[in-house]
């Protein structure tokens, strides 16, 4: 992200100012809002999880594969999907989505561009996913290499690399990817060299309208790609084995629309977790992904939390009363691993564990921004490349913090509700691009956090 960063020598007196003029679309960037919380209450109460932003944004660029109408329930109202629903604006998708409406239809009859603009991709990485469907439907597609988070080089090699080997001609340009497949894309072989989520999905959606089978290998297994599959399945796609390592792809001519419900957000259910952890009580987290979430709940158990889950039911409760926390090791790792989503997260719950925690970021390397922030709090941890050493302390004490990138933030989040005295968090627009209704959740267990907006224009 970071496309309306303040400069630090603009942040007077805690007062963050809007550097940049941008257009009235864009304002909400722009709007500086900051999180206070007063910690130290137990969390009491339930919390209904929202769908699954990462599923939400893909099931989204599905829309494009047909001239049908793609009607998506369970979408959560984020930054993320606001945006993505811009770009599907621009490319000529009608979008009727009320604000604050968790169904939104998006009807792709007729495109009126096959271009995505910078100006829309660099917000967000998953825009870029819109470049294998459009090319899949009308042989050529340009779309900006993305931005997203902070959280190291990110690079699009292997969405390429697959959409290349589906047979298209690309050429990369001016900061865009030019894609064309005149006579369509042709089913292939595609052996992932490592675990992409992102690339799988892209390659599956591209593929679903090439001309004979494609197989991939080695793709990533994240129950979002199930979701997706789904999906594209209830359009007519042919899609078998997602949610495994391989995945097989029948061409068809042509999809149609249907209505698919958006998965729960599993990312989080685990984060709603963590913070009733941290900060004690007793939480009952309703319509939680139980069957997504086995790494997480594992860890929580290690750590002496009470979890009882119940996939039937689709509720998690989560109890602490008073008992200290045990230190766990983790690795992040692709699905079914501990999810480098929740790292943040759980750091924020190890600072206040007995004894030492290793946690190891093994998927991006350049995401442990959130530990000198908890350092703020008075977290004791160290950091040595891929590795962070944290060593729990008896409690946390409120300072000012900023957050860095999406899951970050709320690992601050977590931290304050559990420190002693107010944290102020800065920079929530991270925060704002993934979690819905944030503060209404946590205040509806007994959480004091409270939003104060400063709008610059
Ligand atoms: C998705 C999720 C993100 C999550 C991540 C890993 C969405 C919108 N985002 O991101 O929340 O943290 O999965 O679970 O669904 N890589 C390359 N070349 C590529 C693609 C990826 O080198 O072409 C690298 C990345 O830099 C990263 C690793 O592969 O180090 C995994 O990334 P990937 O699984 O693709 O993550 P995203 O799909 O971007």
């Amino acid at each position: 992200m970071g496309s309306c960063v303040a400069p630090v020598s603009l942040l007077a007196r805690n007062r963050p100012i809007c550097a940049f003029r941008l257009p009235r679309s864009a304002l909400y960037l722009c709007v500086m809002d900051r999180l206070i919380i007063t910690g130290g209450r137990k969390l009491n109460g339930t919390i209904a999880v929202s769908g699954a932003k990462n599923s939400a944004l893909k099931l989204m660029a599905a829309s494009l594969l047909t001239n049908e109408p793609l009607t998506l329930s369970n979408m959560p109202n984020l930054a993320d999907t606001r945006f993505l629903s811009q770009l599907l604006g621009v490319l000529g998708v009608e979008v009727f989505w009320p604000k604050g409406d968790s169904e939104c239809r998006l009807n792709a009859a007729e495109l009126t561009s096959t271009i995505a603009p910078y100006e829309q991709v660099r917000k967000m990485r998953a825009s870029f996913n819109v470049l294998g469907p459009m090319l899949a439907r009308y042989g050529h597609a340009t779309v900006s290499l993305p931005g997203g988070c902070a959280i190291g080089a990110r690079p699009v090699d292997l969405h390429l690399k697959a959409l290349e080997a589906l047979g298209a001609d690309l050429k990369v340009e001016e900061g865009y990817v030019k894609a064309a497949a005149i006579h369509g894309l042709k089913g292939a072989q595609i052996v992932f060299p490592f675990v992409s989520v992102g690339a799988t999905e892209h390659a599956m959606l591209a593929a679903t309208l090439a001309k004979g089978e494609t197989v991939l290998e080695n793709a990533a297994r994240e129950p979002e790609i199930a979701d997706l599959a789904d999906c594209l399945n209830k359009m007519g796609a042919k899609v078998s084995g997602a949610g495994t390592a391989t995945v097989r792809i029948e061409g068809v001519e042509r999809l149609n629309g249907t209505q698919h419900a958006v998965m729960a957000d599993r990312i989080e259910t685990g984060t709603y977790a963590m913070a009733a952890a941290a900060a004690g009580g007793d939480v009952v987290l309703e319509g939680a992904p139980v069957a997504a979430l086995g790494a997480m709940i594992a860890a929580m158990k290690e750590a002496g939390v009470k979890v009882d889950s119940d996939e039937a039911a689709a509720t998690i409760r989560i109890r602490r009363n008073g008992l200290a926390l045990n230190a766990v090791n983790i690795n992040t790792q692709p699905y079914p691993g501990f999810p480098t989503d929740l790292q943040a997260q759980f750091m924020a719950l190890m600072s206040l564990a007995d004894g030492t925690s290793i946690i190891r970021e093994t998927i991006f390397e350049n995401r442990f921004m959130h530990a000198p922030e908890l350092s703020r709090l008075g977290a004791d941890i160290q950091v040595r490349g891929q590795e962070a050493v944290v060593q729990g302390v008896a409690g946390l004490k409120g300072a000012p913090v900023m957050a860095t990138d999406l899951r970050a933030s709320v690992s601050l989040v977590i931290a304050g509700l559990a420190a002693e005295g107010e944290t102020e968090i800065s920079r929530i627009y991270h925060l704002d691009r993934g979690f819905e209704r944030l503060e209404e959740k946590l205040t509806g267990c007994g959480a004091d956090i409270k939003r104060l907006s400063d709008t610059e224009e």
